[in-house]
């Protein structure tokens, strides 16, 4: 990805220089998109993995915007996070708020973050990717039975219960596997 951008870059700089581009940020856009990646960025911070980790699966920082990030990962807000006490070190905490507002969803390339951000632009901080308006109308047709009814899923906060690659920040409906339910989108 990394790469991918420079070349990017390179690549405008180049035909800035030889006057071609007249709007440097349309173009910009334009010759980055193909290089964008699909999905969300994996988590790849061993430190936020462990400790985010340990009650549910750790969200890719993507699957959010930094200001709500900026919520969740205060001093104050993580004692009483869901009704559970998620408190962390000052040191830790700063390390991992530092890696979940550099890969937040306003931050990335990824094509799924930037749809995150997208709904979320404008609009009060949400504290649940679940309550993204994007991410809702994507599950508002599972019916009840299938989530809360379900002993193997419980709620929709927990992603990697029916997304088999969400580990790897893959959640493209063709890797979906609904527990209990192997029929569900007959
Ligand atoms: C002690 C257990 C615990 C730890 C540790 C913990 N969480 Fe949570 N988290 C929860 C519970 C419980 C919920 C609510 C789940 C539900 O509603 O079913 C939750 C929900 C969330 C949600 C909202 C999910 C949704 O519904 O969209 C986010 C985001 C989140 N946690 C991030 C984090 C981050 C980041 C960390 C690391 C700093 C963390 N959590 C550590 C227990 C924990
Ligand atoms: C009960 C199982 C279940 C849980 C839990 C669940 N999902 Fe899904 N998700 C689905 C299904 C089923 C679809 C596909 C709907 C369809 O066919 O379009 C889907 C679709 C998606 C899509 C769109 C995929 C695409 O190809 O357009 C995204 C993004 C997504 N889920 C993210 C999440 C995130 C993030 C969480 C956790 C906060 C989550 N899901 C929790 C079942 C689930």
């Amino acid at each position: 990805m990394q790469k991918n951008l420079k070349y990017a870059a390179l690549l405008a700089g180049l035909l800035c220089m030889s006057g071609v581009a007249h709007a440097e940020e349309n173009l910009l856009e334009a010759l980055i998109t193909p290089f964008r990646q699909k999905e969300v960025h994996p988590v790849d911070n061993k430190q936020y993995k462990e400790e985010c980790g340990s009650c549910h699966f750790a969200y890719p920082p993507g699957l959010l915007p930094s200001k709500s990030w900026e919520k969740l990962l205060d001093a104050k807000a993580l004692p009483e996070h869901f009704g559970e006490n998620a408190e962390l070190d000052k040191d830790v905490l700063a390390d991992i708020r530092e890696y979940a507002l550099a890969n937040a969803a306003d931050k990335s390339y990824y094509k799924r973050a930037r749809k995150i951000a997208l709904a979320t632009e404008g609009v009060d901080a949400p504290i649940r990717i679940t309550e993204v308006r994007y991410i809702k109308r994507k599950h508002h047709d599972i019916p009840e039975k299938m989530i809360k009814g379900n002993k193997d899923v419980k709620s929709l906060s927990y992603c990697d219960a029916c997304h088999t690659q969400a580990n790897k920040g893959i959640f493209d409906s063709d890797t979906v596997r609904i527990p209990n339910f192997p029929d569900w989108d007959d």
